[in-house]
């Protein structure tokens, strides 16, 4: 490759940003970010963002031509699948390489009483058997999926105000990470909670709950990450994702 390639950053994430943030940094390499658009308030990365969606594989497709974006790095959240998979058939057409930075799910310690559900529904099916007071921590957009559950009681924490239908009795705490053990101890404790409800985010920033919870000996509903698509190269931290980056620009294939 002759000339260093415009990268386009699929965001939303922490390490999105410190990607963007990095390579901005590095002379030559022209970036450019997306967010969804769903947050109210985004915390912004460096550099140049696209905000809101392309319009479906095809749309991204025509948005990698006309910008003549060289590479794509999928940088979305674990459970942004749709974001992805539009990823891997707009990079495969366009002959675009592509690359996955997904950090690493939470693995179950000494102590833990973790429950792996396949789903969200499976998730709420559990909840009755574990407890009446329930902290749910899976994103305003999953609370519909709760509602209906009237014999429980229910803390959701969120970034922006869910939108109805929502669980009967609820309350909402508008807040976001990172937290600490000590913040995420006091706030179940302040709240009697018996159950914790997560995705298997992963990563640093939100991981203070799943220490609390272990502490407190709660048990933890925990649903597992999509799988992530077949045969498109993948790396777990940005510092991987920049040494593949450089492979790549350097001529030398990468992945
Ligand atoms: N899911 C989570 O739990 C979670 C948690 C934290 C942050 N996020 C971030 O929030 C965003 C939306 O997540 P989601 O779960 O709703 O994703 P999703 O279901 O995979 O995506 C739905 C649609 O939103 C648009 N979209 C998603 N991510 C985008 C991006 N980075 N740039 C431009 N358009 C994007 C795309 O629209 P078009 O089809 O029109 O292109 C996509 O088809 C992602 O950027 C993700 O990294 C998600």
């Amino acid at each position: 490759m002759t000339e260093r390639p415009r990268v386009l950053i699929l965001g939303g994430t922490d390490e999105a940003r410190r990607l963007a943030a990095a390579l901005a940094g590095r002379g030559g390499i022209r970036v450019v970010s997306s967010l969804a658009g769903r947050v109210r308030d985004p915390r912004l990365p460096v550099g140049e963002v696209h905000t809101g969606g392309f319009g479906g594989a095809a749309g991204l497709l025509a948005w990698l031509r006309e910008r003549r974006i060289g590479v794509v790095v999928d940088a979305t959240h674990p459970f942004a699948a749709r974001m992805t998979a539009s990823a891997v058939e707009a990079t495969g057409r366009a002959g675009v390489p592509l690359l996955i930075l997904r950090r690493p799910g939470w693995r179950e310690g000494p102590g833990d009483d973790w429950r792996w559900t396949p789903s969200l529904p499976a998730a709420a099916a559990l909840l009755p058997s574990l407890g009446r007071r329930v902290f749910l921590t899976t994103g305003r957009r999953s609370l519909p999926v709760f509602a209906g559950l009237d014999d429980l009681w229910f803390l959701a924490r969120s970034v922006d105000p869910p939108e109805p239908p929502l669980p009967r009795d609820l309350r909402v705490l508008l807040d976001r990470g990172p937290f600490t053990v000590e913040g995420e101890l006091r706030l179940m404790r302040e709240h009697r909670v018996e159950t914790l409800v997560t995705k298997d985010s992963g990563g640093p920033m939100t991981t203070a709950k799943l220490f609390a919870a272990r502490e407190l000996g709660l048990p933890v509903v925990i649903v597992r990450r999509p799988q992530p698509p077949a045969a498109v190269p993948a790396v777990e931290t940005v510092e991987e994702a920049l040494t593949w980056l450089e492979a790549l620009t350097r001529g030398s294939g990468g992945g």
